[in-house]
């Protein structure tokens, strides 16, 4: 199985969960490529060939990201428009995500209580997120359930450190599909 990251965070440099997480997959022993789309593409200008390439070559794809306004930060949704095309992603001689598998791994400030139905935010993660879900089965991936983390503010150093051995463990580990 080979497992492409795909890490949206605009400013990891100041970030502590998503650069944690990030530090975490790049010192583990089991190859996976982390992939981070703001650093490589710091003018926006994405080159599509060279990502459906990446695409192509790998199995498992995780897109991690920490939670903005209930989505994903920008050059996120930027990247699926341009690379996810007609004849590639679908359509005639498209298919070429098929029988892969799509993740999501998001940080979020608000606590875990909050993301329910009678929650601050009415929604559980997993149905915010829905889009990612729809556009895995649009282009018949499968889909992993989701790995967060949240209230990040209260998240001590070891927990943090425990949590990012749970997210190696989640991007490299076989799962039950949902
Ligand atoms: C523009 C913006 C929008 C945000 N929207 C949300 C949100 O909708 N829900 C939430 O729980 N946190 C929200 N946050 C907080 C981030 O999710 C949080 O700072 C991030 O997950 C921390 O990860 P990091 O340490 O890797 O930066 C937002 C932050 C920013 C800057």
């Amino acid at each position: 199985m080979k497992t492409l990251v795909v890490v949206v965070h605009p400013n990891l440099a100041d970030s502590r969960i998503n650069r944690t997480w990030t530090e975490a997959l790049e010192q583990q022993p089991i190859s996976v490529t982390v992939h981070k789309l703001y650093e490589v593409y710091p003018d926006r200008t994405i080159d599509v060939a060279r990502e459906q390439q990446l695409l192509e070559a790998h199995d498992r794809i995780v897109f991690q990201f920490p939670l903005y306004w209930y989505s994903s930060p920008p050059l996120l949704k930027q990247w699926l428009d341009e690379v996810f095309l007609y004849g590639w992603a679908y359509g005639t001689d498209g298919g070429k995500l098929k029988g892969k598998q799509f993740g999501v791994a998001v940080s979020t400030h608000g606590p875990a209580s909050g993301y329910a139905a009678d929650g601050a935010n009415r929604f559980t993660l997993r149905e915010l997120l829905r889009p990612f879900e729809a556009t895995a089965h649009y282009v018949g991936a499968s889909y992993l359930p989701i790995f967060s983390l949240s209230d990040v503010d209260h998240v001590t150093e070891a927990e943090l450190a425990g949590n990012a051995k749970d997210y190696v463990k989640f991007v490299t580990n076989e799962h039950v599909t949902v």
